[in-house]
């Protein structure tokens, strides 16, 4: 057995690891140079408290873009030095970070030990690849991201360090075989683990939803799917999930074997961006001669993201977790009792507020960002959430979930159809979301993204706005310069957030400008890009009349839009006149 020595190496703060929305995410050369992953894990080991090192069962994995596989040899060595007992590596190094999540709150090891964190590497739906971006986050016992406190600690230390402990004699550890490598370090034996990335995830899932009667609907001749894990990790899940347990057709998946640069392309389930999978759903422009499958989905580089689609239809992930909570109590299981309350994130349409006051469940509106859901979830005050920005989970585990979000889709769709399954028809993903329109109402809604543009623009557009804030006479005034057709803004704020769980309070969440008829615009800086700046603009309109809730959304907010466009002065602070993204 190899015997490993704990080594002190010298190092100095290097700017810039401050961890974002979602941990720190930057291009690969950043993470390249000399100590730079170093500094950030220890100064992670640092801010935890000694009973979550020393001792303790860590996770280590991630989407497996290029760089894991030396990340997760750094890491496993830098956990022997600082006297962690086992790190938990799925099978290459790959976990989705839902099943992260889920191996964290779910997995006991041989010796019945649990494991008390992960670091997961991952940038979710950033490019990878030698010249994109690489990611690391760290997530804590109860499953979720790391809070603030502990991410601001983490921050803290990367500025001030001087030393980081490793196991430098300690030989590679083979990730692409499942088994036990053992050695023995100072303070005893300390192992690593390399398991199945899918056991007990897949576990979780049957324990949620009724996997017999999803074997069904996708055994109906009427039914047909497509998945595309756009190269990410989602792929090895979906083969597992979708073909292996419920017995859909190998074809019915594209882009499910994981690489290292994601084939090239952007993965992160949107129009834009899953361009396969929308053309094949006859949504492209050129749009396919076949007959497009009845369900579409995708997800992210890392699994947690998820996009819908019907036969020549979006689902927008507003509307998405709406649907799932007014439905879920009746197709699926895991939720027969009733729904504790539910959650959105501020930008997130107003969709699923219409559906907790209909079925009086308690609701939260936090900002963006995944980890405000886990204390309400932890207090066990919410059961489905979801974010504008494909993101839709429940407490089953403390990450958003897109496989969790297609079974619940297909759970749904199994429920609508029970009777149906043989018949000429089903009932199709476009006639659940239009029968939601016709008993909730309808949110328009869109959403503008300006990618990498220059910050100090950014910067100015967001305190030009917040300036205009101070006189709703005058905002309204220039709005009605610009149309007539818009309704009077009633109330402009920056968003705070009081952690109703531990009190704890988010300033500057957003800029948002409310219309007297319900429609809202939001602005807001991306937390997760790694270069630049991006700005998103978020664009809602409420119509209740059911004879109005068929227009083409984009067209619907035209007005809004202009408004909104011209009332930021966009082009003139960012020199755009275009978005890079429009969903
Ligand atoms: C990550 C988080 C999400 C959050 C999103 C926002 O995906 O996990 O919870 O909604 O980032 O990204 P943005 O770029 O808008 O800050
Ligand atoms: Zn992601």
């Amino acid at each position: 057995m190899v015997v490993f020595e704990v080594t002190r190496k010298g190092t100095t703060p290097i700017d810039g690891q401050k961890p974002g929305t979602s941990g720190l995410r930057k291009k690969v050369v950043v993470f390249q140079q000399p100590n730079y992953l170093h500094n950030f894990v220890q100064s992670t080991f640092n801010a935890l408290t000694t009973e979550k090192v020393r001792g303790a069962t860590l996770v280590v994995s991630g989407d497996g873009r290029y760089f894991s596989k030396v990340a997760i040899q750094i890491i496993i060595k830098m956990a022997a030095a600082n006297g962690v007992k086992s790190v938990w590596v799925g099978l290459n190094g790959l976990l989705s970070t839902p099943a992260v999540s889920c191996v964290i709150r779910e997995r006991v090891g041989a010796d019945g030990s649990k494991s008390t964190g992960a670091f997961i590497l991952t940038a979710s739906h950033n490019p990878g690849g030698p010249h994109e971006d690489f990611g690391i986050k760290y997530n804590m016992e109860n499953g979720g991201p790391a809070p603030e406190a502990i991410t601001d600690k983490i921050y803290e230390n990367t500025r001030t360090i001087n030393e980081y402990l490793i196991a430098e004699n300690l030989p590679d550890v083979d990730i692409s075989t499942i088994g036990v490598t053992n050695f023995t370090g100072p303070e005893g034996s300390y192992d690593v683990e390399v398991f199945d990335s899918a056991s007990d995830y897949v576990k979780l899932m049957k324990s949620i939803f009724d996997f017999a009667s999803l074997q069904k609907l996708i055994a109906s001749p009427n039914f047909t799917l497509c998945f595309d894990a756009l190269h990410g990790v989602a792929g090895a899940y979906a083969k597992r999930i979708f073909v292996e347990e419920l017995g859909a057709k190998e074809s019915s998946l594209i882009n499910c074997i994981p690489k290292e640069d994601f084939g090239g392309g952007h993965p992160d389930p949107n129009l834009t961006y899953a361009k396969e999978l929308v053309f094949r759903m006859g949504l492209g422009k050129s749009s396919t001669q076949e007959e497009p499958p009845e369900f579409g989905a995708a997800a992210d580089g890392d699994a947690d993201r998820n996009m819908i689609l019907g036969k020549r239809f979006f689902v927008t992930p507003s509307d998405s977790v709406a649907i799932i909570a007014a439905n879920a109590v009746q197709s699926i299981p895991y939720f027969a009792s009733g729904l504790k309350g539910v959650a959105r994130s501020m930008p997130t349409s107003a969709a699923l507020d219409v559906v907790a006051s209909n079925l009086s469940l308690k609701f939260f509106e936090v900002p963006t960002g995944w980890k405000f859901f886990g204390n309400l979830m932890d207090a066990g005050l919410c059961s489905i959430c979801g974010e504008e920005s494909f993101g839709t989970g429940s407490d089953h585990i403390r990450e958003k979930d897109g496989i969790w979000a297609v079974l619940a889709w297909l759970s749904i769709i199994a429920y609508k159809n029970k009777e149906n399954l043989d018949g000429d028809k089903l009932v199709t993903v476009e006639d659940i979301v239009r029968q939601h329109w016709a008993a909730y109402g309808r949110h328009y809604y869109t959403r503008y993204d300006y990618e990498n543009v220059d910050a100090a623009g950014a910067k100015e557009l967001m305190s030009y706005l917040v300036d205009l804030q101070s006189s709703l006479p005058e905002i309204n005034n220039i709005i009605k310069g610009i149309r007539t057709d818009v309704s009077d803004i009633v109330d402009a704020n920056e968003f705070e957030y009081k952690d109703p769980v531990d009190g704890s309070v988010s300033k500057h969440q957003g800029i948002r400008y409310l219309f007297a008829d319900g429609s809202r615009l939001v602005f807001r800086l991306s937390g997760t890009g790694s270069e630049g700046a991006t700005i998103r603009l978020y664009i809602e309109q409420y119509e209740k009349d059911s004879s109005k809730i068929s227009r083409d959304s984009q067209e619907a907010l035209g007005p809004l839009v202009e408004v909104a466009l011209k009332l930021s002065k966009m082009q003139e602070f960012t020199g755009r006149s275009e978005p890079t993204v429009i969903t």
